[in-house]
């Protein structure tokens, strides 16, 4: 499963592009937002540290200007991805831009049948919100189960499931074990993922019992 950063943070992201651990990064309006940060320059910094895809999200609803911001954000770097909203202005948008070979994440999914409709597109990504969906006490990981399962009846669906709006370390292991193709997480999550107890105590104990040896490796 690929692993994106959920965030327009670029010392956490450049962070992470050194550790190896992401294969590209999603950004939002609200994220922009957190990050204080001009959008189309910390666009262009986050491609220059990361080769995979960057979304990058239109703030416009009609077609028309969607397609304008789309050309302005693809013109940034090869690895903008750009991001719609899952309405069918925006998916209007990811069928023109998909044509133009343009790479495109269809966000903001809660259903599989919208899913479905996003693949009909021609997005490259789906994103499909878990927590959110967990937030009003429905379960989010049903609806990746739900998609995986719609996409997979149909092997010409080229669309990857790009899991999004993940807050624990259990809704990484499940989307993967799920089966969803990507998955976008914020960085603290995603450095979560290498930590448990029993690694540390492990390690504690191999280092006294190294020490006890007297010997060295260089
Ligand atoms: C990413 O593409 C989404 O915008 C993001 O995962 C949403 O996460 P949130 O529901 O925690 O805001």
């Amino acid at each position: 499963m690929k692993l994106f950063a959920d965030t327009a943070d670029i010392g956490a992201i450049s962070a992470l592009a050194d550790l190896g651990l992401i294969d590209g990064v999603t950004t939002n309006p609200s994220l922009v937002m957190k990050s204080g940060r001009g959008f189309k320059e910390v666009l262009k910094e986050i491609c220059g540290v990361v080769d995979g895809p960057v979304s990058a999200e239109v703030a416009a609803t009609d077609f028309e200007q969607i397609m304008k911001e789309a050309a302005v954000l693809a013109d940034i770097a090869p690895n903008i991805c750009i991001k719609l909203p899952l309405t069918l202005e925006g998916l209007k948008a990811c069928r023109a831009l998909s044509r133009e070979g343009c790479k495109t994440n269809v966000t903001l999914c809660f259903s599989a049948s919208q899913a479905l409709l996003a693949a009909k597109a021609g997005a490259t990504y789906v994103s499909p919100f878990v927590g959110r969906l967990d937030d009003i006490n429905q379960d989010g990981l049903e609806l990746i189960r739900d998609i995986r399962t719609v996409f997979d009846n149909y092997p010409a669906i080229e669309t990857e499931i790009l899991a999004a709006s993940l807050r624990t370390v259990n809704h990484v292991s499940e989307v993967a074990r799920i089966g969803s193709d990507a998955a976008t997480i914020p960085p603290d999550t995603i450095l979560k993922l290498v930590e448990h107890p029993l690694t540390k105590k492990g390690l504690e104990t191999f280092l006294d019992d190294w020490a006890k040896t007297g010997q060295k490796i260089i």
